[in-house]
Order: structure tokens, then C-alpha cells, then sequence
């Protein structure tokens, strides 16, 4: 066989297992065994010179001529791989812009954020602002301003988390403390509720839990009586549990009234005849109330001669308790979905 055709038959050969190659690496494996360093074209270059003289140049050239062909072709068939390697990609990559988009999970309002929102709007129409207080707070206000020194023992029924001993510093048992820090900035006359969170040191069970809300109420004028408190309440009561409420008061103790008491709102499922939700009682209790204590006033610069009021504070739960039939105060701050997701309003 002719050197030109040995090269001929090469080229042949080269070419189909070309075409052959299936995707780049099988060019790359290609052009590595044709025109790399030990590939047949470079062997066959390197072995002219151990050719016949005469034949030497013809082969040369032939060789030569060769192996740019063959370093074309492989450069047409490594692009066309690689265009259709990049469009394969692409294809496997693409982002169906048609799909219907995923919706986004919306967040709703605890049903405590809407009680608290509830309340305010109430007391707004009763001429009442919403303010609010810190959760830390010191014993003074949350203690010594409200008529309960230290060694009182009514301090035991709000047994405290302290923040700093020897208790100069805790999270505050009740929203009272802001009664004295309203008078303290302002002149009669007063008129505030203050929503927000209490802490106790408390073994927690269905109607007990270590943090809570409350709503302080504050009223403090020339000439107010109990008559003005019974009207504030029973007017809570109609908004919240329906037109034909009635306000019941007992004597209770707080040091920071004179009178106190607790007051509860005839029961709206039963009207007051007695059910599973008052337990029988006719009555749901919704807080502790009573005329603001002298020396409260006192304390705070106000004139006990010249002016009364009246506070009144309640849970905020179990109002949300009451009104939707929970019956553990527990799952407020469970973080159950299930749970919450019944109080979602549509937005
Ligand atoms: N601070 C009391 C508590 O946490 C509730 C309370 C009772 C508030 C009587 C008042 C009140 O304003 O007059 O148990």
C-alpha cells in the first residue's frame, strides 16, 4: 500500500469515528488518539524520516495536509457538541414561566392581638385612650405605689419572676403599675386602658398560664363614683356578649381599692339560667374593680379630697375564652396552627 493511500484510509476511518462521537467526550477522546501526541497522525509525521528519501517529501506533505483536515473537522464537530450540550442544559434548566405560582402563606392575627383591638375600639367610643407600659418594671410601681409595701402579704398573690434581686427589678404580675405611671405625667382628668402582657411564677393548667394579657382600666375625675364603673362595665359587657348583659359586683380585696371588688357578666349562652360554659353559675367573672385607693392618689401628687376614680383590670384570654367556648388558656400560646387558624379573619 502507497503511503498516499495508507493516509487515505486513515482519513476515512478518522472521519466516520468522527461522526460517531456522541457528545464531547467522545470528540476530546478522539482528537487525543488522531492528533495528540501518541495519536496515529503525529506517529506517522514523526516516522518520515525513517522513510525511503524519495519518498520522504511527498509523505510529508500528504501528512501534513492530513492532519489539518483532521483538526478541522474535529473543530466543526466539537462545536456542533457543544452547541447541543449548551441547548440540552438549557432545556433541562428551563423555568416554566406558565405554572401557576405558589401562593405565599399569610399570616393572621392572634386572637389576642384582635381581643386587645376589640377593647380598645370599645373603650375609645367610651371616651378611654390606650396607652401602653413596660414589661420589666420596677417594685415600685409594680408594688410600693399601689398600696402594697413589702412585707404585705398580699404580695404572695403575685408571686413574681424577678429580673434583678433583691426584686428591685421584675416582669410585672398585672397592668396596675401603669395606673401610677399615667397620673404621675398627667392631670386629672384620666381616662386609659392599658392592654399588655403579665408574668407570674404560677404552675400552669387550663385556666392558669406563667404569662398572660391584661387590661388595665383607669378612670380618675372630680365626682366619680361606683355608679360610673357598674355603667363602664355593663357597657363592656353589651359590646362584647350581646344588648341585655348585666354586671354583677361582689366584695373582693386589692390593696389599691377601697371598695373592691370582682365583677362577673350574667352568662349570654344561657342567660344566666346556668351551662356548661358558666359552670352552672349563670355568671362568667371577667376581673377584679374598685374606687382608686387614697393613698394611690396620694402617692402620685393627686388630691384624694378633690378627686376619684375607678380601675378595673381583666384577663384578656379569658374574655377570648369566654366568647369563643376555649376551654384551655393554654392554647393561646400553644403555637398549634390548628388552633390559631380558627381565629383567622379574611383579610
Ligand atoms: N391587678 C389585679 C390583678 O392582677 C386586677 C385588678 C383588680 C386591677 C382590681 C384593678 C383593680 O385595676 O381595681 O389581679
Amino acid at each position: 500500500m502507497s503511503v498516499q493511500e495508507q493516509l487515505d484510509e486513515l482519513r476515512d476511518r478518522a472521519q466516520g469515528e468522527l461522526d460517531d462521537a456522541a457528545d464531547l467526550a467522545a470528540a476530546l477522546a478522539w482528537e487525543k488518539a488522531h492528533l495528540g501526541p501518541k495519536g496515529d497522525v503525529t506517529l506517522f509525521l514523526r516516522g518520515v524520516g525513517s522513510l525511503p528519501t524519495e519518498d520522504r517529501p511527498l509523505a510529508g506533505r500528504a501528512g501534513n495536509a492530513l492532519k489539518i483536515v483532521l483538526a478541522d473537522l474535529f473543530e466543526q464537530r466539537r462545536a456542533t457538541l457543544a452547541a447541543h450540550d449548551l441547548e440540552q442544559r438549557l432545556a433541562a434548566d428551563a423555568i416554566d414561566v406558565t405554572l401557576p405560582g405558589r401562593p405565599p402563606s399569610l399570616g393572621a392575627e392572634h386572637p389576642v392581638s384582635q381581643m386587645i383591638d376589640e377593647l380598645s375600639d370599645i373603650f375609645a367610643l367610651l371616651g378611654f385612650q390606650t396607652v401602653f407600659g413596660p414589661e420589666v418594671e420596677t417594685a415600685r410601681y409594680n408594688f410600693d405605689l399601689l398600696n402594697i409595701p413589702a412585707d404585705h402579704p398580699a404580695r404572695d398573690v403575685w408571686d413574681t419572676i424577678h429580673v434583678e434581686s433583691p426584686g428591685e427589678l421584675v416582669l410585672r404580675t398585672h397592668t396596675s403599675p401603669m395606673q401610677a405611671r399615667v397620673m404621675e405625667t398627667t392631670q386629672p382628668p384620666v381616662r386609659v386602658v392599658v392592654p399588655g402582657r403579665v408574668y407570674r411564677y404560677e404552675a400552669q393548667d387550663a385556666s392558669h398560664e406563667w404569662m398572660f394579657h391584661q387590661l388595665e382600666g383607669l378612670a380618675v375625675d372630680r365626682h366619680i363614683t361606683m355608679a360610673d364603673l357598674k355603667g363602664t362595665l355593663t357597657e363592656l359587657a353589651r359590646q362584647l356578649f350581646g344588648p341585655s348583659r348585666r354586671i354583677r359586683f361582689r366584695c373582693d380585696f386589692f390593696p389599691f381599692v377601697e371598695p373592691g371588688v370582682d365583677f362577673a357578666v350574667d352568662c349570654a349562652l344561657c342567660n344566666g339560667k346556668g351551662c356548661r360554659v358558666c359552670k352552672g353559675t349563670g355568671w362568667l367573672e371577667m376581673g377584679g374593680a374598685g374606687m382608686v385607693h387614697p393613698r394611690v392618689l396620694e402617692g402620685v401628687g393627686y388630691d384624694p379630697a378633690r378627686y376619684s376614680g375607678f380601675a378595673f383590670g381583666l384577663g384578656i384570654e379569658r374574655l377570648a375564652m369566654m366568647r369563643s367556648g376555649v376551654d384551655d388558656v393554654r392554647a393561646f400560646a400553644g403555637n398549634d396552627l390548628r388552633f390559631l387558624r380558627q381565629f383567622a379573619r379574611a383579610a
